[in-house]
């Protein structure tokens, strides 16, 4: 019995620190469609573009991505290979997990399953929440990963992000600060909102929110790249348990038939 217990309180023991490390700040949601090809291209450009510096998928192929999403072998080595590698190879890059310790504070890790550890709501949420925070060594804090060491590398497409209230007029009254138009005491959240600088970004938040999810949209789909084919197996398989329970019903009445 008493091992038992241990094994289920093992068995739960993640859930509760994966919940609790991400408890706090509301994840947006974001619908994902891995069946459409041009929001991955969009996806696995940005990726290469942006993430491929210092993270990985190595356990996905270049020629398989190009064959799943629609890009010919010779388009996705020009545009999306920066490594020199050849089509057949593993998605890997060259920054060594020690090296990228020393630079910061963590390595990048490996994003091929990220989707499924972290799921997609997280991730949306993750790479646009980064903000201006001057007491971290990158400049920048996240609001989904709490002190976290990765750069704010899509500040040049999202432009600056702050934090800062969300009222214009704040007036103080004693300890307490209230909202000049509204007459409302300010609360933390108020004085917690992100806001990105107008002008200060190549993109407008919409197409920023679109960019962040079609590369969303590629790490699901990295994630999990049989999902597609297993649909459809998955509708056949549906289609035949269909046909083939109407046999075995009219078998069954017809054995049935002279024992009634
Ligand atoms: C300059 C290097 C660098 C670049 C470029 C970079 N990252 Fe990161 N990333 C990191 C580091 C370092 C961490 C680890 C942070 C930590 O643990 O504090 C990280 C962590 C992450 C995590 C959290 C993983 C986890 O589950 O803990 C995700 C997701 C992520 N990066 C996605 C991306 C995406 C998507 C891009 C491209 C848009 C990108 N990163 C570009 C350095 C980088």
């Amino acid at each position: 019995m008493k091992k038992h217990f241990a094994a289920l309180i093992f068995a739960v023991l993640p859930a509760f620190a994966f919940a609790s490390s991400d408890l706090g700040y509301p994840l947006d949601h974001v619908e994902v469609d891995v069946a459409d090809q041009a929001a991955m291209q969009d996806g696995a450009k940005t990726f290469a573009n942006y993430c491929m510096g210092c993270h990985g998928a190595k356990f996905q192929r270049y020629e398989r991505v190009a064959t799943d999403l629609g890009i010919p072998n010779q388009l996705m080595l020009d545009n999306l290979v920066f490594t020199g590698a050849k089509v057949g190879d593993l998605m890997k890059i060259g920054m060594q997990p020690q090296d990228a310790k020393v630079w910061f504070g963590a390595a990048p890790p490996d994003l091929t399953l990220v989707a499924r550890v972290r799921g997609n709501d997280w991730l949306y949420t993750y790479l646009r929440t980064f903000y201006e925070d001057p007491t971290r060594p990158w400049g920048v804090n996240n609001k989904a990963f709490p002190n976290v060491g990765m750069p704010n590398v899509l500040a040049e497409l999202q432009g600056r992000q702050v934090i800062g209230c969300k009222q214009v007029q704040v007036v103080e009254h004693g300890d307490k600060q209230y909202d000049t138009l509204t007459g409302t005491p300010i609360t933390h959240e108020d004085c917690h909102q992100l806001t990105v600088l107008p002008k200060t970004g190549a993109l407008t938040t919409e197409q920023f929110d679109e960019k962040i999810k079609n590369l969303v949209t590629f790490l699901a789909y990295s994630a999990n790249p049989v999902k597609l084919q297993s649909e459809r197996i998955g509708t056949y398989v549906l289609l035949f348990l269909a046909f083939f329970f109407v046999f075995a019903y009219l078998l069954k009445r017809e054995y049935w038939k002279d024992v009634h």
